[in-house]
């Protein structure tokens, strides 16, 4: 009898209920992105580029050494909720904790049970690469006091719960506006969120139903299959959030991807983005004809793209107000994010060592008034700041 009892304990604690609550929380991992920071294997190391310096980011895997090894359950939940690791070490938002404190605490167990299992890897790193003053550890408690209260999701009992679920998800675990909402001086969210913000030679675009900048002319439809498939027919994810559909947003469940839609569509727009240009018409004329040389092949001389090749008109990455991510685009190049539903991403080649900073912001002022876009026209002197970040990095 006793033995039967144990068996069945044991089966219990094995397979199914185990590899339940351990998928779950492999799948906090992938709301998260923890992989996009802290690497695939999780032992940490790669660089991050802030307006404060670099970071480099830690092991957390559980190596007793150089990893999480040490930390206890409550430990975890300090880190990713309240900024603080063991020792009253106070954590830069480099590392998202000001979106994680909104997860719920089971979401927040669920992914240290995962975390405890992975595999421990030796891995010493030197975080804090910061420049004075910013490395300096103790500013972080004026500026949790300035700009962060640890407050859970708090539900909407006016919305549904797919809009519940989405709005978790936008705000918490997906980080979603670490990126896409404008940050002050000190590297805070500003009040207008997920509005559009600039970083690193990109532009996270505003993410409201703002008709010009934002999703606005977006179907619910068409935001699930670019988290999903980073592209649909208005757009393609590059850059960063090309890491985030792949690491992350490609590998959400259907009903979550539906979920973010719903909550994103309900935004209201935020009309600060976006308006047209005047007295460009020199540019304009001048960058129609480079355009249809230079762009035309891939992109449809009306700008419409076509299966591979993302449209221009009618495309929000186009018309935000800061031109930063395609100038990059232009210059740089670039590569679509490849995903288990499309495999390959098509390539954008870099136009860096063809045109000239000139040609490059007439072209974009073109791209950027016409077909129906509008948005300020692109000056060669932005053009000009981009090619130097490039060549700096
Ligand atoms: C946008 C990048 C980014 C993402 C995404 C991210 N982290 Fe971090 N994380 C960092 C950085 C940078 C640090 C170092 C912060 C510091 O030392 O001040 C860090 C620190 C940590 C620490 C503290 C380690 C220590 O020093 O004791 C833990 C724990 C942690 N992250 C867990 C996670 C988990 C779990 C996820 C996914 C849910 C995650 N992180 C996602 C960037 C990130
Ligand atoms: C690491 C930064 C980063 C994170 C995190 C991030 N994004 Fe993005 N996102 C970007 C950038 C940059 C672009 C512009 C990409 C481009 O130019 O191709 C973008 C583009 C988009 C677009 C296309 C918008 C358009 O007008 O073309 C959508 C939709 C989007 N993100 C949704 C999300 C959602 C939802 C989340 C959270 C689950 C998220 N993003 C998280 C940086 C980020
Ligand atoms: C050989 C085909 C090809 C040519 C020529 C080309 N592009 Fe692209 N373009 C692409 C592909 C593929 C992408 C998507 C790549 C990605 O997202 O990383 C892209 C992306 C873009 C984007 C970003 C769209 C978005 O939704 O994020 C812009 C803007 C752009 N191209 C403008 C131009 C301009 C301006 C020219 C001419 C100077 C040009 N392209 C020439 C293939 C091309």
């Amino acid at each position: 009898m006793k033995k039967i009892i144990l068996a069945a304990a044991l089966a219990a604690l094995s397979s199914p209920a185990l590899a339940a609550s351990t998928d779950a929380g492999k799948y906090q991992i992938v709301l998260g992105d923890c992989e996009g920071c802290h690497g695939k294997n999780l032992a940490g190391g790669v660089a991050l580029t802030t307006p404060f310096g670099k970071m480099v980011t830690p092991n957390i895997t559980p190596d007793k050494d150089t990893g999480i090894g040490n930390y206890s359950a409550e430990d975890f939940r300090q880190a990713m909720k309240v900024g603080v690791a063991p020792g009253g070490k106070l954590l830069y938002p480099a590392m998202p904790y000001p979106s994680y404190a909104r997860m719920s605490d089971s979401d927040i167990a669920a992914l240290w049970g995962y975390l405890k299992t992975v595999k421990p890897v030796k891995n010493q790193i030197n975080v804090n690469q910061l420049r004075f003053p910013f490395n300096l550890r103790f500013s972080m408690r004026g500026w949790n006091m300035l700009f962060f209260a640890s407050a859970p999701y708090a539900n909407n009992p006016a919305k549904s719960a797919a809009w519940n679920r989405g709005a978790y998800l936008v705000s918490g675990a997906g980080h979603c506006g670490a990126c896409h909402t404008p940050k002050n001086a000190f590297g805070a969210d500003k009040a207008a969120a997920l509005t559009g913000a600039a970083l690193q030679g990109w532009f996270a675009p505003d993410l409201t139903s703002d008709a010009g900048a934002g999703l606005g002319s977006w179907s619910q439809a068409d935001i699930v299959e670019y988290l999903q498939t980073g592209r649909n027919n208005r757009s393609m994810a590059s850059g960063p959030m090309a890491e985030a559909v792949e690491n992350s947003t490609s590998k959400m469940n259907a009903a979550d991807l539906k979920a973010i839609a719903v909550y994103l569509k309900d935004l209201p727009a935020s009309k600060g983005n976006g308006g047209g240009a005047t007295g460009i018409e020199a540019q304009m004329k001048s960058g129609e004809v480079l355009y249809d040389i230079s762009c035309a092949a891939c992109h449809d001389r009306n700008g419409k793209g076509s299966l591979i090749f993302p449209p221009l008109a009618g495309n929000p990455t186009v018309r935000q107000v800061r031109a930063d991510s395609i100038v990059r685009m232009v210059l740089a190049g670039g590569k679509g994010a490849a995903t288990a539903k499309a495999p390959t991403g098509p390539g954008m080649p870099s136009f860096a060592w063809r045109l000239r900073d000139t040609q490059v912001a007439d072209i974009l002022t073109y791209v950027r008034n016409n077909w129906g876009n509008r948005a300020p026209a692109v000056s060669p002197e932005t053009v000009g700041r981009i090619r130097s970040s490039l060549h700096g990095s």
